[in-house]
């Protein structure tokens, strides 16, 4: 009989991992401790914007019209433990207040969904963490396990990371470019092959580790693609004092297959729920693990990013004359990133926050963020497009780089705005037909002309 497979925690990762195991043929449950979440997958809706999800969803959740019914949720964790024969716990790990590190304590992720589980688990079963966690918390959660679960060693622990980027989770789970599992089994690792048959079967890598280097292969990609961003921003840095463009810089240096061109794309920088939050609790754990100096480079890439946000905030206040004070400033973007609705540690409103708070009149567009972001920043002002934020702006900023942007008609645009402005944040506009159309178009880390 096919395994049966449970999903803990619903969010992003969740979701998405529930309605992929579907996709594969597996029986799937998935639980979520918010009553509404777990009713709102159930009528196949999906609490955030991700392309494709929904559908995935729809496809699988049973009582949607069509769907094939392997998919369901639940809050009743005695129904999750007599369930499942594979258990993916994909709770998130929020950063402590007020300090680098991760907050793993009860009802703050991973431990919570380990002890409210383990004791209820009285038959044969693998527990699989999913979650981003500081290296060494899979061994304690397999102690802890192997302490709370009536079961004993028939129920084990194995660490699986998720590598899924927002926008593309869909497409990162039923393909994904790596599998890696950490594992203190044969069994266990046998137990994933068969998770993972259909990837597999179709050329992803599979990686098996111990627990250790598993939790480390998911910091460490993160820390690696901060470090890449970090280190075009800072030649973009030396390109803008010396005339330099950081655009040509990075083509150049990409050809060379050993760097790669991909995630080196200056600007104002990288946010969101995961690099920033990463690489901070990534250096708080080799603190405490003795080797802090091995990761203080990451605390340059770390000041590095928010300085082009602060570099931001100059260029504009540049464009505006030396003051922010009974100017209007346009924001075309909201979002961390394009095709994603998620406000975390967002860039583009960032730069705008700081905007707002000395003085400028900002309104703020996003093609898909906007509620969010009426939630974190109610103060400031929120226009239905892109024309209508830039309506008698001084200037127009460009900050998160949806196609939608990419697709403006500048000479319409410059028919709305107080003066054709426009900083390019994310160098993603061909500054061609903007100043064609009479702009002064500036982008970060390029030549102003
Ligand atoms: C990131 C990783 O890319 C995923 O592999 C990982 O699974 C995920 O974190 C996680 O830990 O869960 P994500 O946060 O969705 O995924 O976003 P990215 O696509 O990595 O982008 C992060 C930020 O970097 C965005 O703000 C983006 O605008 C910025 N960025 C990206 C740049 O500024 N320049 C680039 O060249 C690329």
């Amino acid at each position: 009989m096919s395994l049966r497979i449970t999903v803990i925690g619903t969010g992003y990762l969740g979701a998405t991992h529930a309605a992929a195991m579907a996709e594969l043929g597996f029986e799937v449950l998935g639980l979520d401790v918010v009553k509404e979440k777990v009713e709102l997958l159930s009528a196949g809706r999906v609490p955030m914007y991700e392309p494709g999800l929904e559908e995935l969803l729809r496809t699988h959740v049973a009582g949607v019209e069509g769907a094939t019914g392997r998919l369901r949720f639940t809050t009743d964790w005695d129904e999750v433990a007599a369930f499942g024969d594979v258990h993916f716990v994909c709770v998130n790990t929020p950063q402590k207040h007020g300090e680098y590190g991760c907050d793993m304590s009860y009802n703050a992720g991973v431990d919570a969904a380990i002890d409210t589980l383990a004791p209820r688990l009285d038959r044969p079963c693998l527990v699989v963490g999913k979650s981003t966690v500081p290296v060494g918390s899979a061994a304690r959660l397999a102690r802890r396990l192997a302490e709370l679960a009536p079961a004993g060693e028939e129920a084990e622990l194995a660490w699986n990371p998720e590598f899924l980027r927002e926008g593309f989770a869909v497409e990162d789970t039923l393909r994904p470019d790596r599998i890696v599992v950490g594992v203190a089994s044969e069994r266990a690792e046998e137990l994933l092959r068969e998770v993972y048959a259909g990837p597999v079967g179709d050329g992803t890598p599979f990686v098996v580790a111990d627990y250790p280097t598993a939790e480390l292969v998911k910091t460490a990609a993160n820390s690696f693609l901060a470090t890449k961003i970090s280190f075009i921003n800072a030649m973009a840095e030396i390109c803008e004092a010396a005339g330099g463009d950081v655009v040509k810089l990075a083509e150049a240096i990409g050809y060379d297959d050993r760097i790669g061109k991909k995630f080196l794309r200056a600007g104002i920088g990288f946010g969101g729920g995961c690099l920033p939050k990463d690489i901070r609790a990534f250096m708080a754990r080799a603190g405490e693990l003795g080797v802090d100096q091995a990761l203080t480079f990451l605390r340059e890439v770390d000041s590095i990013n928010m300085r082009r946000r602060a570099h931001m905030v100059e260029l504009a206040r540049e464009a505006c004359g030396g003051t922010f004070l009974g100017r209007r400033i346009a924001v075309l973007g909201a979002a961390f990133k394009p095709d994603s609705d998620d406000v975390r540690d967002s860039p583009a409103l960032n730069v705008a926050g700081q905007i707002h708070l000395q003085g400028g009149q900002v309104t703020v567009y996003d093609p898909k963020g906007m509620d969010n972001a009426r939630r974190e920043f109610p103060t400031l002002r929120y226009a239905d497009s892109a024309e209508d934020a830039a309506g008698s702006a001084d200037v127009v900023l460009h900050l998160t780089e949806w196609s939608e942007f990419r697709n403006l008609d500048p000479r319409r645009l410059a028919r709305a705005v107080a003066t054709a402005h426009l900083i390019d944040g994310r160098n993603t506009l061909d500054p061609a037909p903007w100043r064609a159309a009479g702009w002064t178009f500036r982008a970060i880390g390029r030549p102003a002309l």
